[in-house]
C-alpha cells in the first residue's frame, strides 16, 4: 500500500470517552458499505491539515460484522508530532476524511483452543473488534484490561454488555494489578496470548509469557511505534535525485512523500517492514525506532524503516 489507496469517509459522530481518548465513527458518504476486516485490523487515516498531510494508524474497533461504519479510538498524545491533536482539536462531526483500506497485522490464531487478551491503556481497541469476533463462537476467551483509573477505562461498558463475564478490569489507583505470572502460568495447552498497550507493559507480558515457558508462537503482541520528533536532517534520495529536509516533527516517511516519492507502507508504526528502504551512504548514526529490524540489521546500517526512524548525519542517501 502507498498513499495513493484510500477511500473518503465522513465523520459520523464524535464522543468524548475518557479525559484522553475520543471515540470517532466514520462512514462512507455515500452509505455503501466498507471494505471488510477481521479484529485486529487497523487503518491508515489521512488527514491533510493546512500545512501538512497526518497519516495515523488505528485500530478499528466497531464490530466486524457490521459495515455500515468503522469506529477508531483516538488518545490524545501530547508529545506527538500532531496527528492525534489534529483529530482532537480540528476534526468536527460531518468533516471528510481519508483512509486506507483495512490490513490485520494482529489477527487471532485459527487453531488456538483458547484467546488470552490483555489491554493496557489505548490498547484496548484492537481488542473491542476481536471480541465482537469471539463471542458467541466455540473457543473460549478471556480479557484483562488494564487501566490507571475508572475514569480513564475507555469502552468499559460496552465491554461488559458484549462479553459478560469474560472481562477483568484493574485499575491503578486502586491498587488492583493484573498478576501477569499467575495469569500466564495457568492456563489450558493450545491458549494464546495476545498483548496491545505501552512498550514496558508488552514486554512485561512477553517476558513472563515466556519465562513461564509459553512458545513464542503462541505470544501475539501490537504495538505501533509513535514516530518520535527529533533534529531536522537532510537527506538524498538517489534515485529520484532530490535532497530534501526532515523537519523536526515530520517523519523521514511523511518529507519523503511531501517531495513526490511514494514508499510502500501498511502500518506507519515501525512493524510491518513494509517500508523497509537501502541506506545507500551514512556518514553519523541511524535513530532506529522500529520493532521489525533485528539489533544486528540496525548495527549493520544497511536499511531503516522511514515511517519511525530518523538519523542524525550530515549526509544521508538513500536508495528511493
Ligand atoms: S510502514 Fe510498517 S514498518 Fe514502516
Amino acid at each position: 500500500m502507498s498513499g495513493g489507496q484510500t477511500l473518503d469517509v465522513t465523520v459520523t459522530a464524535i464522543e468524548q470517552v475518557t479525559p484522553l481518548i475520543k471515540h470517532f465513527t466514520l462512514a462512507r458518504p455515500d452509505g455503501a458499505p466498507l471494505p471488510a476486516f477481521s479484529g485486529g485490523s487497523h487503518i491508515i487515516v489521512v488527514m491533510r491539515g493546512p500545512n501538512r498531510v497526518y497519516r495515523n494508524p488505528y485500530s478499528l474497533l466497531s464490530a466486524p460484522q457490521d459495515l455500515g461504519t468503522y469506529e477508531i479510538g483516538v488518545r490524545r498524545m501530547e508529545e506527538s508530532r500532531g496527528g492525534s491533536q489534529y483529530l482532537h482539536d480540528v476534526v468536527k462531526v460531518g468533516d471528510r476524511l481519508e483512509i486506507a483500506h483495512p490490513v490485520n497485522l494482529f489477527p487471532l490464531d485459527k487453531i488456538a483452543r483458547k484467546h488470552l487478551l490483555i489491554a493496557g491503556g489505548i490498547g484496548i481497541t484492537p481488542f473491542m473488534a476481536q471480541i465482537e469476533d469471539l463471542r458467541g463462537g466455540p473457543v473460549p476467551f478471556e480479557l484483562h484490561y488494564s487501566v490507571r483509573s475508572p475514569e480513564h477505562a475507555a469502552f468499559a461498558a460496552r465491554l461488559a454488555a458484549r462479553a459478560p463475564g469474560r472481562v477483568q478490569l484493574y485499575y491503578d489507583s486502586e491498587q488492583r494489578f493484573i498478576d501477569f505470572e499467575g495469569l500466564l502460568s495457568n492456563q489450558p495447552l493450545g491458549t494464546h496470548v495476545y498483548v496491545c498497550g505501552p512498550a514496558g507493559f508488552i514486554g512485561k507480558v512477553i517476558d513472563t509469557a515466556k519465562a513461564c515457558g509459553w512458545a513464542g508462537s503462541h505470544i501475539h503482541w501490537e504495538q505501533f511505534a509513535a514516530p518520535p520528533a527529533g533534529d531536522a536532517f537532510e537527506v538524498t534520495l538517489a534515485k529520484s535525485g532530490k535532497t530534501l529536509t526532515v523537519p523536526t516533527d515530520s517523519t523521514l516517511l511523511e518529507a519523503i512523500e511531501a517531495a513526490g516519492v511514494e514508499v510502500p507502507y501498511l502500518c506507519r508504526g515501525g512493524v510491518c517492514g513494509f517500508c523497509q528502504t537501502k541506506v545507500v551512504e551514512c556518514d553519523g548514526e541511524l535513530l532506529h525506532h522500529d520493532h521489525y529490524l533485528s539489533d544486528a540489521e540496525k548495527a549493520r546500517g544497511k536499511a531503516i524503516m522511514p515511517c519511525v526512524s530518523r538519523a542524525r548525519a550530515q549526509r544521508l542517501v538513500l536508495d528511493l
